[in-house]
């Protein structure tokens, strides 16, 4: 059976990875979370010293030749995890410190140019699902199913909210909605490849949506992709 490629953009924390997830475990694909390599940039920056009151985006970019980015299989529990020369950082990458400062991380061409060539060599023989805020426009153009999901700031800031305090993370819940607002602008307001829908992509408001009804919607969706494709 031919293998498509599924691009899967949208405005922060409305559950682009689980739905990326599910989709890639249902047909076989590779799953490749984008807005992980953004943050475990971020993650480098913060340790590294080149993040105090802002970014020194000259020190970044003179730098991103020591970052090594991949993906391995955790065995234990079966996922795909972020790794950042040779650490894996997944739960590193996922607090609210490195939140605050993706965005600024990701509106740097050079940032850009480096993650988006290993992103488009990461999809080259089709059989992926990929999250992020690009995909569908800039990363994997002629991908056959593109998605884009948004829902209300409040609701995509209470989905978080809650994912960060299961993590025994403290944060306020105005804390997290300013987060969201504040990334929503920054990445749809960035002049390199910025956060828009691609003219070709389903537009999905998960405001109201349970998340099986939605997977089930989409999955339907790819499944029929694929058969006109065969
Ligand atoms: O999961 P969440 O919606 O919070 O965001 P993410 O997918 O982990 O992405 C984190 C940040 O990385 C976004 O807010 C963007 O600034 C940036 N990003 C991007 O610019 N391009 C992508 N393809 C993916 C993420």
């Amino acid at each position: 059976m031919r293998k498509i490629s599924i691009a899967i953009d949208g405005h922060s924390s409305t559950g682009k990875s689980t739905l990326a997830r599910q989709l890639a475990k249902s047909l076989g694909y590779v799953y490749i979370d984008s807005g992980a390599m953004y943050r475990a940039v971020t993650l480098f920056a913060l340790r590294n010293g080149l993040m105090n009151d802002s970014l020194d985006r000259d020190g970044l970019v003179s730098r991103l030749g020591e970052l090594e980015l991949g993906f391995r299989l955790n065995e234990e529990n079966g996922r795909s995890e972020i790794q950042l020369n040779g650490e894996n950082v997944e739960k590193e990458i996922r607090t609210i410190e490195v939140s605050g400062h993706v965005s600024e991380v990701a509106a740097v061409p050079e940032v850009r140019e480096k993650l988006v060539r290993l992103q488009r060599e990461m999809g080259a023989d089709r059989g992926v699902v990929m999250d992020g805020r690009d995909i569908g426009t800039v990363v994997l153009p002629d991908a056959e199913l593109k998605l884009f999901m948004t829902a209300a700031p409040e609701i995509r800031a209470a989905r978080r909210y809650k994912e960060l305090l299961g993590r025994g993370e403290e944060v306020s819940y105005q804390e997290v909605l300013s987060n969201v607002r504040h990334r929503d602008h920054l990445d749809s307001n960035r002049e390199v490849s910025p956060l828009k829908q691609a003219a070709d992509a389903i537009l999905f408001d998960n405001s109201d949506m349970g998340l099986s009804e939605q997977y089930e919607r989409v999955l339907s969706l790819a499944k029929r992709v694929v058969e006109n494709k065969k």
